[in-house]
């Protein structure tokens, strides 16, 4: 264990406990949760997979929820809500909106653009470059070239000094990389684009589990999902590993995957991540594991 500690800051990962007003504000008024980010959205509501959705075993947890979330303008909404709570506290905890239709990039800038125009209050996302849950879709982090082209419309689309003047502030969630060549290829992109963050890793695509009654854990996408949960953890940690040594110095790492206590907080930070987020352990836990681990 490290003798210095830093006391990295503590958020949930996106999508766990974090689709409505109510699970966000539950997260926002847990003390030892420093930041917070909803479920990843679309420019619409939508429904999502068939249930269940969701299956853990002690090691692992998969999720198929097929981007059930409540639409771009609810999260947008909460943008002023949040606002104002952190005014009334006199706190400034950051509230990031995951959002992944990516397909509808364009329609994301103007929204967000004219709610800045409107509201005049600095915004935080994480575009989330790997979800694994849509029948017939890639996750656009595997795809170098369509990574590059999103990333150039989206720093590109903004008006002039949004970005640069930190009203506007982007980050992206990325898949696991599993070759060392893959680090260096997407580091060379990310360097390009002053993003406030990178979260390595989403869950892992396109797994298959079994319940105990020897059925598909989940139904949607063909019983295929992303793992999550201790079983990702060395995954996680190479990730982080890896981008630290090759990202701008500038750019944050949240690190994700498989944290359950305070020894694997310090195995992320001994990686170079500035920030963790727990996934499975807050669905299994609530939010008292942040209380647990920032004890
Ligand atoms: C979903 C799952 C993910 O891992 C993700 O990053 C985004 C969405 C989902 O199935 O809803």
């Amino acid at each position: 264990m490290p003798t210095t500690y830093k006391r990295l800051k503590l958020m949930n990962a996106s999508g766990c406990n974090c689709t409505t007003k109510d699970e966000l504000i539950e997260l926002y008024n847990c003390s030892a949760c420093d930041m917070i980010v909803s479920k990843s959205c679309t420019i619409k509501s939508r429904e999502g997979n068939p249930s269940p959705r969701y299956y853990e075993t002690d090691t692992l947890s998969i999720n198929s929820t097929g981007l059930r979330n409540k639409g771009l303008h609810y999260y947008l909404s909460l943008v002023k809500y949040f606002e104002e709570m952190n005014k009334a506290s006199r706190q400034e905890k950051r509230y990031i909106i995951s959002y992944a239709d990516l397909e509808n990039i364009k329609m994301f800038i103007a929204i967000v653009e004219n709610h800045y125009i409107v509201h005049k209050i600095p915004m935080y996302f994480e575009i989330n470059l790997s979800c694994p849950n849509i029948p017939g879709k890639g996750q656009i982090g595997y795809d170098f070239a369509e990574t590059h082209n999103l990333l150039d419309t989206l720093f590109n689309g903004f008006k002039p000094g949004l970005i640069t003047n930190n009203k506007i502030n982007i980050g992206v969630k990325l898949p696991a990389y599993f070759d060392a060549p893959h680090f260096e290829a997407m580091s060379e992109i990310l360097n390009n684009y002053p993003l406030t963050h990178i979260t390595c890793i989403n869950s892992l695509g396109n797994g298959f589990v079994f319940n105990d009654k020897v059925k598909q854990a989940v139904a949607g996408n063909d019983g295929y999902g992303g793992i999550g949960g201790s079983v990702i953890k060395p995954f996680g940690l190479s990730n982080v590993r890896r981008f630290r040594g090759l990202i701008r110095s500038e750019i944050a790492i949240y690190g994700c995957g498989g944290i359950t206590c305070l020894n694997d907080v310090y195995e992320y930070e001994l990686c170079g991540a500035d920030v963790v987020q727990i996934g499975t352990e807050l669905i299994r836990e609530g939010i008292n594991i942040f209380n647990k681990l920032k004890q």
